[in-house]
């Protein structure tokens, strides 16, 4: 009995010590976890600030039109009534109303070279006026007897997003694709002399049109098209003959003539200057042709100026199955979310916007970039120009960022010019680093989910930067970047502003 209670006091005793113990290491379980609660909080948190988590399909490409979205925008952010707005869809895309030919929709490898090609020929232009070869050349030829563009400095590109605007008495509607790179607008025309692509509306006929009227080659408005076009312009029976080649070995060529312009039903444009096409072929993927929205006196913003006093804004559309908009004019005015930064002018590239990039983040932390990179290469803002090129250092310092914050996911090869890829094929949702563009006078832009990839499909989900090769080319803002982002330029102002989410 003795040994009971002292083994039972014994027992008492630890078992005490053992409740001391048992409730202690409770307490510090508690004590701990409640800490990694607290740290997983606070990561949370800082994953939540610093990082976007988004549905994998939200990142990939679209196969139908959801026209729900409509051009008149779905927030408060949008144009007013009193403002121009065209509705903005996706060449390639399903919105785009453009039948398809399968065996022509180009690749996602293709579609990147012809970027390149595009950017190779903005880095021509810009940084040294090179002569054009005697291939381009002939390539203009549109008939025997008419002189050809003697000179020619490259114009670039021709872009992705169409707006669809009216043309002649009685109107014609034309899907155009939409270029702030360069600054004729051209249509296809009959009788398509040389040669017409495939387009989606019947091809403009400026004899069923009473208000269509040619340039002669003596008047000015005919050696308007040396800074417009970047090509001396020719001479047909005393008519005024345009080229323009774009950086993919897109060209068009034909009459310049005057028409009336209709933009909408009220904001009509006559005696508008633009090409009417007899030798037209390349990538326009059936758009009847381009509206040229840069800076050089015969854009649609110079020809307008009087009305919207260079006043324009647009939003494109995040997925090829939405719509965006374009839109003229200030109308109500720009909303209070919209912050600008100073336009700046580029040397050697009349028709570019200037943009100044000072900075860039990842993951909330500034890359360590001198801001002598930026400032000595300079950038453009470019609706046409598909991936945002940088200066290869800046580049570098953003994938090292970029590629830490995205261990946990198996990379994938790299795709024609995008060399930071990831296999998602495994994630439903996906979180990533947010990525911010400071700009000079203190404007940060904090791009949206979708402008931060290109989607090949699940398997196959780019870093949608690329680098220059050199440090010193100038760098391109382009239109994967810009997605969802309200870019409303003041030309007059002398400023470009940006705000979130402006269409879906
Ligand atoms: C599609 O394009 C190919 C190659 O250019 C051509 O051979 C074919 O006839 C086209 N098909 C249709 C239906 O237009
Ligand atoms: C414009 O000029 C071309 C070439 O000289 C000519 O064929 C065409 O008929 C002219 N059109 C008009 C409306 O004058």
């Amino acid at each position: 009995m003795a040994a009971t209670p002292s083994f039972s006091s014994s027992s008492s005793a630890s078992s005490s010590l053992m409740s001391y113990l048992l409730g202690f290491s409770v307490f510090l379980t508690l004590f701990l976890s409640s800490l990694e609660k607290g740290f997983a909080v606070e990561e949370n948190q800082l994953l939540h600030q610093h990082a976007h988590t988004v549905e994998l399909n939200s990142l990939l490409p679209a196969t139908s039109c959801s026209p729900s979205s409509s051009a008149k925008g779905h927030d408060n952010k949008e144009p007013t009534s009193s403002s121009t707005v065209l509705k903005v869809v996706h060449k390639h895309g399903p919105c785009s109303g453009i039948k398809k030919n399968k065996s022509k929709i180009p690749t996602h490898a293709q579609i990147l070279n012809q970027d390149q090609a595009r950017v190779d020929s903005i880095h021509s232009r810009v940084n040294t006026k090179k002569s054009p070869s005697a291939a381009t050349v002939d390539k203009l030829r549109p008939s025997a007897e008419t002189k050809i563009p003697a000179q020619s400095g490259s114009v670039v590109g021709s872009g992705n997003y169409i707006v669809s605007v009216g043309l002649g008495s009685p109107k014609k509607m034309l899907s155009l694709i939409f270029d702030t790179g360069s600054d004729l607008t051209w249509t296809q025309c009959r009788p398509c002399a040389k040669s017409c692509y495939k387009q989606k509306e019947p091809i403009f006929d400026p004899a069923t049109s009473s208000s269509y009227v040619n340039i002669s080659c003596s008047s000015a408005t005919c050696s308007e098209l040396v800074s417009g076009t970047g090509n001396t312009p020719g001479c047909s029976s005393s008519t005024c003959i345009y080229g323009i080649q774009y950086g993919d070995q897109s060209f068009s060529v034909g009459f310049f003539g005057k028409e009336r312009l209709s933009l909408t039903p009220t904001d009509i444009f006559d005696g508008f200057l633009f090409g009417c096409g007899q030798n037209n072929q390349g990538l326009f993927g059936g758009a009847a042709g381009l509206l040229g929205l840069g800076r050089d006196k015969i854009s649609i913003i110079e020809q307008s100026a009087l009305k919207y006093n260079r006043f324009f804004s647009y939003c494109l559309p995040s997925k090829s199955s939405a719509t965006g908009y374009l839109s003229f004019g200030k109308g109500g005015g720009s909303s209070g979310a919209v912050k600008f930064t100073p336009l700046s002018d580029v040397s050697q590239g009349g028709s570019f916007y200037g943009l100044d990039v000072v900075g860039i983040s990842v993951g909330g932390k500034k890359l360590p970039i001198s801001g002598t990179i930026f400032s000595s290469s300079g950038t453009i803002i470019d609706s046409g120009t598909v991936i945002t090129r940088l200066p290869p250092t800046a580049y570098k310092a953003l994938r090292d960022a970029f590629q830490q914050g995205m261990k946990s996911y198996p990379s994938a090869p790299a795709l024609s010019i995008l060399d930071t890829c990831y296999d998602f094929s495994n994630a439903d949702t996906v979180t990533f680093p947010k990525i911010s563009f400071e700009f000079g006078g203190r404007t940060t832009l904090e791009l949206d989910p979708t402008g931060i990839f290109y989607a090949a499909s699940a398997d196959q989900v780019c870093l949608a930067f690329a680098a220059n090769a050199d440090d010193s080319d100038i760098g391109i803002f382009g239109n994967v970047q810009q997605k969802r982002v309200q870019v409303v330029y003041d030309v007059a102002g002398g400023k470009i502003g940006f705000a979130p989410a402006g269409c879906p």
